[in-house]
């Protein structure tokens, strides 16, 4: 990836910070079983010091901080400023004290070696523009025997919530064709492929598990609408080329082909991601025994 892609892909998510600032409490609701999973599996517990790579709007900082609690802390990373004053400004409302903030990409992690028990990234790895590099970057900073762990979205066929809109808005402005190495949600998708890169980064004990939950929300399907069409850079910039008329028949076309997926109390979707888990290697294999 070159640099001019890298500074794309950060510009989108500048733009986007405005929308997952706007939409920050249902994305915390939505996406809560997800920061649950990724703290079981990299075993967070009170007094540790966590690393939060990519945390976006505030997850799942927001969600550890209470864990680890006033003995441990917890730094949140973002590249995007735009971000880190939404997740800080949350942070402030629901008076969490002991999370630090870093505006920075994970391929420059301004910590020194060693400096965390443990690292996580929800929802972000697919985002890096080099992998490995940013995989090293964050083993680094984690103490030998120290735990890493990464949740990204599993395929697009059991993701309803975002291939419903993606494949009706794709009859109208057609997608270009796929790199599936270039930053995009469903990047490692592919079972394994996280897996291996992260062993190539150098961790050891790598371990995949799929994690299938529900994407709940007390909102209505013209709520859904606007949610996925303003967190999106994809779908901003491709309704952005189409007419009024155009917009209104996807928009009705999207409503009715989601509309099973709404019941009484709201939205349910499901939902299913794949939970990556490596260590950093202990410098002297008995000190991990
Ligand atoms: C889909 S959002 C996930 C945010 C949050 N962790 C969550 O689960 O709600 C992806 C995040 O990755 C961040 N990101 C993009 N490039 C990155 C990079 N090079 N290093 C670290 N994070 C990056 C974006 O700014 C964005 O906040």
């Amino acid at each position: 990836m070159t640099a001019d892609n890298a500074s794309e892909v950060l510009a989108a998510w500048e733009t986007s910070s405005q929308y997952w600032n706007k939409h920050q409490a249902l994305i915390e609701k939505m996406f809560a079983p997800l920061s649950r999973a990724l703290i079981e599996e990299a075993c967070i517990d009170s007094g540790q010091k966590v690393l939060d790579v990519g945390g976006g709007s505030g997850e799942p900082s927001l969600t550890i901080a209470p864990i680890v609690g006033d003995s441990g802390s917890v730094t949140y990373t973002d590249p995007a400023a735009g971000m880190v004053k939404a997740a800080r400004a949350e942070a402030e409302r629901k008076r969490i004290g002991n999370i630090l903030f870093h505006q920075c990409p994970v391929e420059q992690l301004p910590f020194p070696d060693g400096s965390f028990d443990v690292a996580v990234s929800r929802l972000s790895a697919m985002f890096f523009p080099d992998v490995v590099a940013g995989l090293r970057e964050m083993l680094r900073v984690v103490k030998p025997g120290g735990c890493v762990s990464f949740l990204v979205w599993a395929g697009k066929e059991v993701n309803p919530f975002f291939s419903v809109v993606t494949e009706i808005l794709d009859r109208f402005v057609p997608a270009d064709p796929e790199d599936e190495d270039a930053p995009a949600a469903f990047r490692f998708a592919a079972p394994g492929k996280l897996a291996k890169l992260l062993q190539e980064a150098g961790a050891s004990s790598v371990i995949q598990r799929a994690f299938a939950f529900t994407i709940e929300a007390p909102i209505t399907v013209e709520q859904f609408w606007e949610l996925r069409t303003e967190m999106s850079d994809t779908f901003r910039k491709k309704l952005a080329r189409l007419v009024p008329d155009q917009v209104a028949a996807i928009r009705y076309t999207v409503q009715k082909k989601v509309a099973s997926y709404f019941k009484t109390g709201g939205m349910v979707f499901p939902g299913q991601v794949l939970i990556v888990t490596g260590k950093k290697p202990a410098t002297n294999p008995r000190a991990s025994r």
